[in-house]
């Protein structure tokens, strides 16, 4: 994906990495306030507010999402990304399959989420839901291998994905 191979992650990648995870757990967390707000519309009863707010706000994050990917892909393409600090051959294919599979979902959750929502398109609403726990999944197996970088391997992952000399 990447056209050159930058020393490090630019300023602008690091804080989208960070902004998008954050607006992802926020949606994680509250994500069943959509669904319960949708059951309430079905059943013809009147949402409290807070429901409603909060269902508002799953909207606009996801769509948040949607448009901060689109961006960081753009820099992707434009910046490249650092070469992966060199590590046994199985670890830096997890560890790229993993941050893949993760620009995958960060599109196809907003784009579902929008399908289901708006066009009523039900397994794409089904696609929606089992993607909270793949986001599970993979976010823990990423913690756990930022976390083996930093005290065990004791390397400069972490920190490139923290400060950039770009
Ligand atoms: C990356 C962005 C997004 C993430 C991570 C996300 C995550 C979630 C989660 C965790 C749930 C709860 C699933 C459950 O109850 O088991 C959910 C439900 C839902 N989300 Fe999102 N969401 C995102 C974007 C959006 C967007 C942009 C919309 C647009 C309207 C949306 C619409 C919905 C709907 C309609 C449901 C209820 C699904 C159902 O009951 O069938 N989501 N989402
Ligand atoms: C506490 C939580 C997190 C930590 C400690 C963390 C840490 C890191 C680190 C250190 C890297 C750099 C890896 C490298 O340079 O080889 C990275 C890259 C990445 N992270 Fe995270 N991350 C976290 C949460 C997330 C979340 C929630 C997502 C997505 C939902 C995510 C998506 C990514 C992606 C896609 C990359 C690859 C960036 C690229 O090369 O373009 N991270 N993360």
């Amino acid at each position: 994906m990447s056209v050159s191979q930058p020393a490090s992650y630019s300023r602008a990648q690091i804080i989208l990495h960070w902004v998008i995870a954050l607006i992802v757990f926020f949606q994680l967390i509250f994500g069943e306030s959509i669904a319960e707000y949708g059951h309430v519309l079905r059943e013809g009863t009147t949402p409290d507010s807070g429901l409603v707010i909060m269902a508002n706000a799953h909207i606009w994050s996801g769509v948040a999402i949607l448009v901060l990917m689109l961006a960081r892909i753009a820099l992707r393409l434009s910046h490249g990304a650092p070469a992966p600090i060199s590590g046994p051959k199985l670890q830096v294919m997890v560890a790229k399959a993993i941050h893949g599979l993760f620009y995958l979902l960060l599109i196809a959750a907003p784009l579902t989420g929008l399908a289901a929502w708006y066009l009523k398109i039900r397994p794409a609403g089904e696609v929606h839901e089992w993607m909270k726990p793949v986001f599970i999944v993979l976010i823990a197996l990423h913690i756990v291998g930022a976390l083996w970088h930093k005290f065990v391997l004791k390397d400069a992952t972490m920190q490139r994905m923290v400060s950039s000399s770009a």
